[in-house]
């Protein structure tokens, strides 16, 4: 069994979760669940990041510790993971002794391996980004994320030489042209390099809310530096060799595109520094936009200003919005509807729109209809497929197409191939109108190989739609779950057994009103 490991940005604690990190979220839980399906050995990784100026802020204005507030938040992205059915086999959390331990053996390799120094840092800081900004990089004094101003900022730090790996950056860079992705991401962060690296300050002794300095307990860890680590905290790093080498070997960091310098410039560096590989690849997605802006919680309360009523963080919450469409909906609707890597623009009426077409019109009305028929013409029991069915060739095409979309990460391209074979069993019905033949060899063929195009259908949305997959699977009279299947191999056409008994049931997905 390949390893695989993959991960998400760990979620600041300062803010509730929004439909933006269930974006991030699913779309990796969905690729870790095609991974399963392969046969790979997966893990999947998620968490908070909890120390940092900014978590320190708003617990303040909470009236709470941080620790308090970073146990309450943390606790709220566990829930909402838990109710999308997101399937992580860790959650880190950056408090926990774990990752202190972690951090400072990392940094203290860095350190030990001379890559570490003291020097004095004077900068413009934006306290949301937690990061320093040139000021060609500000909007009129502005942090270009948040719209907000950039405070003057003079500290004693420790730098890390960061200067010291252009060179390596451009070379690994150069040897493996699929490390980050997509191209405009890899593009961008290759200009930065070679725009000439400056040393980057790690540490502050402004706050306490950080991971001690092993060397120097005057100092934290800048949360950046603490924040990245977590990636190896969760393998094992310094303490399971074998373990963590394993895993590390097959790295997948899934990002948003605002995260790509620490990603793709930084963490490589750190990892050369500390004497290890850099991560094996980084895909950065894009941003979902509410009228052409980042949703954000400042843009949300903006907007409910503009608009005269106050429009709440909790109608974009995952479970205001699971409450409305039901899980596997919602999951959908973030696979699908906008390419992994691209912007795009997040709005009730499109949800609602492609919930119509795509679920309740496409792949719910296959579902009924074929028990339907088979209930009327076929007593109930579902009839073998037929070997020279059309939708054997639309179902290796569909399958096919699927895998290597799932594997390039691209959701919804892996998503469009897979309703391409639900049209075509769905053309194929229309075209045959088993419900006004005579019952008989013919509308056992036609029906066999719908409830065989059915199982198949199951097995790929599994990966996107969990709970949906295993009820088809169900109502068609298979045992088990499409989990337990591999695919390529048992998405092969022809092993629907006939003879089980197929059910009717409600909709699974009842139309909304537009
Ligand atoms: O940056 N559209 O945490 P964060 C799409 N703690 N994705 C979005 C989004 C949007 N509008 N808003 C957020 C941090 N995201 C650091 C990461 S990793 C070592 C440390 C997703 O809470 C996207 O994946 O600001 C983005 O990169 C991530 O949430 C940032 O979450
Ligand atoms: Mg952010």
């Amino acid at each position: 069994m390949p390893p695989f490991y993959i991960t998400t940005p760990i979620y600041y604690v300062n803010d509730a979760p929004h439909v933006g990190h269930a974006y991030a979220t699913v779309n990796a839980d969905a690729i870790a669940r095609w991974h399963r399906l392969r046969g790979d050995e997966v893990f999947f990784l998620t968490g908070t990041d909890e120390h940092g100026a900014k978590v320190a802020e708003t617990a303040h204005e909470h009236g709470l510790s941080p620790s308090q507030w970073a146990d309450q938040t943390a606790r709220r992205f566990r829930d909402t993971w838990q109710r999308l059915n997101i399937s992580n086999d860790d959650f880190i959390r950056t408090t926990e002794d774990r990752h202190r331990r972690t951090v400072q053996q990392f940094l203290g390799q860095i350190h030990d391996n001379g890559y570490i120094e003291l020097g004095t840092y004077r900068g413009l800081y934006c306290v949301a980004c937690e990061d320093y900004y040139t000021p060609e990089q500000l909007h009129d004094g502005n942090c270009p994320v948040h719209s907000r101003p950039a405070i003057e900022m003079e500290e004693e730090n420790y730098f890390f030489r960061l200067s010291a790996f252009e060179e390596r950056l451009l070379s690994w860079y150069a040897e493996v042209p699929d490390a980050v992705q997509p191209p405009a991401r890899r593009n961008e962060a290759l200009a930065f390099i070679k725009g000439g690296l400056r040393d980057i300050s790690i540490t502050r002794t402004s706050l306490r809310w950080g991971v001690p300095v092993p060397w120097d307990d005057r100092h934290v860890f800048y949360v950046w530096y603490d924040a990245l680590v977590n990636y190896l905290t969760a393998i094992g790093y310094g303490s399971d060799d074998p373990a963590w080498t394993k895993w590390w070997s097959a790295v997948h960091h899934v990002i948003g595109k605002e995260i790509v310098r620490f990603h793709c410039v930084w963490w490589p560096a750190m990892c050369m520094a500390a004497g290890i590989d850099p991560p094996r690849h980084i895909f950065a997605h894009g941003w979902l936009l509410v009228g052409g802006e980042k949703l954000s919680k400042t843009l949300i309360r903006q907007v409910g200003e503009e608009r005269g009523t106050p429009l709440s963080l909790t109608e974009v919450a995952p479970a205001a919005l699971v409450e409305q469409f039901g899980v596997d909906p919602l999951r959908y609707h973030l696979l699908r509807d906008t390419p992994f890597g691209s912007d795009g623009e997040f709005s009730y009426e499109s949800m609602v729109s492609r919930f119509n077409a795509d679920l309740a019109n496409n792949l719910g009305n296959l579902v009924s209809r074929v028990a339907r028929v088979v209930e009327s013409k076929c007593g109930g029991i579902g009839p073998p497929p037929s070997p020279d069915s059309p939708l054997a060739t639309a179902a290796a095409e569909s399958v096919s197409a699927a895998q290597a979309a799932w594997e390039r990460f691209a959701p919804h391209e892996a998503l469009e191939a897979t309703w391409r074979l639900i049209g075509a069993a769905n053309a194929e019905l229309e075209a045959t109108e088993p419900w006004k033949a005579e019952p008989g060899p013919a509308v056992n063929a036609v029906l066999g190989s719908a409830l065989e195009a059915l199982r198949i259908i199951a097995l790929l949305v599994s990966p996107a739609m969990p709970a949906s997959a295993q009820e088809i699977w169900r109502r068609i009279g298979l045992g088990g779950s499409p989990e337990d299947q591999r695919v390529p191999a048992d998405a092969a056409w022809g092993s629907y057994p006939g003879g089980l008994h197929v059910e009717t049931g409600p909709a699974l997905f009842p139309r909304r009103r537009e």
